[in-house]
């Protein structure tokens, strides 16, 4: 907890949350694996994983054989998490199961495809473009039929618009507009998680083909 909000105080724009996120948050967002592949091992891409909150839950839905790939882009976050999977008894299990990539998920190679993605970025501090290309990136690595399951704060946006200036307010308009776009065409569940610092909408996206996000013109 404590070296969390250390990286919140020193990077906020990628950090942009006060409190790891809640078991309760990390269960509702890894409730999409359930799904699991007709036949075969599952795959999945967790992004922006910090500290691992949302990481246990993840793992709780893993079986034998599958893989898990943690694209974060905070080198002291990346750390922590190697250092979990080699010595906290949740993570240990999938050590082999799982790769660590260091680098912003925009810079990911599309050479293999994922069955889930979970998502703990903070979209409200991104630029609109960089929201696009971001969700572009997830329709490129997706499975047909993939999710994509990520969390907002409840009332955030509009508690920062009353505290913005004008081309904040502009842009957190343009990053609304980008995602109720998305969640209008795209969302299939949607959960209210009260118990989470502060609470948040748990939100599941499926894209039943690639370049479906890009002609839906989000
Ligand atoms: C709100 S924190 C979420 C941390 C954790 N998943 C949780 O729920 O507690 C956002 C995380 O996304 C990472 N991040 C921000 N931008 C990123 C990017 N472009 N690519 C990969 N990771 C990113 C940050 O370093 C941070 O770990």
């Amino acid at each position: 907890m404590l070296s969390f909000i250390r990286q919140t105080l020193k990077d906020y724009y990628h950090v942009g949350a006060i409190a790891p996120s809640s078991r309760a948050l990390a269960r509702a967002l890894a409730k999409s694996l359930e799904e699991r592949p007709p036949a075969g091992a599952m795959h999945v891409l967790e992004v922006g994983p910090g500290t691992g909150a949302l990481t246990r839950g993840i793992l709780e839905r893993l079986h034998a054989g599958d893989t898990l790939v943690l694209c974060e882009i905070n080198p002291d976050f990346a750390s922590q998490l190697a250092h979990k999977f080699s010595t906290d008894p949740e993570f240990t299990r999938w050590k082999n199961a799982t790769e660590i990539i260091c680098k912003p998920v925009e810079e990911l190679a599309t050479t293999r495809s994922f069955h889930h993605i979970v998502c703990g970025l903070p979209f409200n501090n991104f630029q609109p473009d960089t929201v696009r290309m971001i969700f572009a990136k997830f329709d490129a690595l997706l499975q047909k039929d993939g999710t994509v399951n990520f969390f907002e704060y409840v009332a955030i946006r509009h508690l920062k618009r009353l505290v913005a200036n004008r081309a904040e307010r502009q842009r957190l308009e343009s990053v609304e507009a980008i995602l109720t776009k998305l969640i209008a065409n795209h969302q299939f569940r949607q959960q209210l998680v009260l118990w989470n610092l502060p609470p948040a909408w748990a939100r599941s996206l499926r894209f039943s083909e690639n370049g479906t996000l890009m002609r839906s013109g989000a």
